[in-house]
């Protein structure tokens, strides 16, 4: 018998790329995606342990749910990901959640679901050295038409002091890349564009066995070369080890995208040094340089976050210096939220005052706003090459999508379509839009 699953997914790309790995391990089950929550049997949430507020919005999300289970009690609720390895069997509380599997438990969902047919929940947080889901060709979810994600490596190594990661997804291990090449080769066999490789860093990916040894830059390039019309991009890259080899990779292959998303944290050395980042700003400011130096057009995005222990107004000052140097195109930016079982939590206090932090981030926010909106007027006059993502919120008679920086860009409509590469020239921007007419 069929039965119907409905996946939601919250937090990082990282997520949707998990989403559909367990999509198609419960697809082997005979569970069909709805898109439709009120039809379902069975509701995934795969969820974000990486700031508070992150956590709040699923609680919130479960108290919603259990509306459905009055109407449907037959129903089957399960909470996967982040918020399922940190909290495990604290979440079955509450009476409503039949399954709590964490990210290296996907391929035993299937047993999870029988277990809970008996009334029993099930609860997996089991982290493995070596589960990477070979063999699984994800299922795409409708969302990500155009645009797929591979993941390249799971887990993390870094230890930085104030992030929950090392804890929710493991140890570092990269993908073999024949697996990642036959998921690219999907994609780009089901019509997508576009490609994104996913890691938590994806600069230390390193596969090693008989003949092969790869590292980032070897499969970046090995996976730009399977369909030259394709583009291809990548998230996150580590700034204590972003190598020269990888920037000429992006610089000479025509193919990946002349864009690096290079999370600064902070521009204290001494608050990197805190954040247990391994590199300090000067480190930083060196491979900008050399990023602009070898791809001038780059864009450079970034995740920064304000009120992490101790941090004074000159070292607040010192963040919103950097940002000005860099001139970064884009930027997440957060306030630290202290997370229960990491270094931070047990020795380094939270005791940068919440109106404080506030304070800051607005700062940040407003400086960003401006370099985004210089950044974005310097391109007026520029023709960029557009993958079409969708219609227009605004207005039909528009398409959305965006240039190899990863900017947003809205021109005419024509007779293009969401999925074609369309030339346009900029005419006009907000601090977060490109607009432009066809060129
Ligand atoms: N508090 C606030 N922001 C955090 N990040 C990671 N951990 C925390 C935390 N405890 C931010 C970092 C990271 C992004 C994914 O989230 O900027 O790059
Ligand atoms: Fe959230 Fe980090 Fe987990 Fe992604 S890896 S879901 S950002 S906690």
């Amino acid at each position: 018998m069929t039965r119907k699953l409905y996946i939601e997914t919250y937090g990082c790309q990282m997520n949707v790329a998990d989403s559909e790995v367990v999509a198609s391990v419960l697809g082997e089950e005979h569970y069909e995606i709805t898109d439709n929550e009120s039809e379902a049997d069975l509701v995934l949430i795969n969820t974000c342990s990486i700031r508070d507020n992150a956590e709040q919005r699923i609680w919130n999300r479960l108290d919603a749910l259990k509306h459905n289970k009055k109407i449907n009690p037959g129903l089957k609720v399960g909470i996967i990901g982040c918020m399922a390895e940190r909290l495990g069997d604290k979440l079955t509380d509450n009476k409503l959640v039949n399954i709590v599997a964490g990210p290296d438990a996907y391929r035993k969902l299937p047993n999870m679901l029988s277990l809970a047919d008996t009334g029993t929940s099930a609860v997996d947080t089991e982290l493995s050295k070596e589960e990477t889901y070979a063999g699984i060709l994800p299922k795409r979810l409708e969302d990500n038409a155009f645009g797929g994600f591979v993941s390249i490596s799971r887990g993390c190594n870094n230890f930085c002091t104030y992030c929950i990661v090392p804890y929710t997804r493991g140890r570092e291990r990269s993908r073999d890349p024949e697996d990642v090449l036959n998921e690219v080769k999907a994609l780009i066999n089901t019509g997508h564009k576009e490609v994104t490789l996913l890691g938590q860093n994806v600069n230390s990916y390193h596969y090693k066995t008989g003949n092969t040894d790869m590292d980032f830059p070897d499969l970046l390039k090995s996976v730009s070369k399977l369909d030259t019309s394709v583009r291809i991009r990548f998230t996150t890259s580590h700034p204590k080890d972003i190598s020269d080899k990888l920037i000429e990779t992006i610089a000479e292959t025509e193919n990946i995208c002349n864009h690096i998303h290079l999370p600064v944290q902070s521009g204290s050395s001494r608050m990197l040094n805190l954040m247990n980042r391994k590199y300090d700003r000067d480190w930083y400011l060196e491979r900008i340089r050399k990023i602009r130096e070898l791809i001038p057009n780059c864009g450079i995005t970034t995740d920064v976050f304000c009120g992490f222990h101790d941090e004074s107004e000159a070292d607040h000052e010192q963040t919103l210096s950097l940002m000005k140097e860099v001139r970064f195109d884009w930027a997440f930016m957060f306030k630290y939220s202290e997370r229960a079982g990491t270094y931070a939590a047990t020795h380094l206090k939270d005791n940068v005052p919440e109106e404080v932090k506030t304070k800051r981030l607005q700062e940040i926010i407003a400086l960003q706003r401006e370099l985004s909106l210089k950044s974005n007027r310097a391109d007026i006059g520029k023709t960029f090459t557009v993958l079409a993502e969708g219609i227009s919120k605004k207005s039909d008679k528009e398409l959305f999508g965006r240039n190899e920086q990863n900017k947003a860009v809205v021109f005419p409509k024509a007779d293009y379509k969401p999925g074609d590469y369309v030339k346009v020239s900029v005419t006009d921007c907000s601090s977060a839009t490109l607009r432009g007419i066809l060129a």
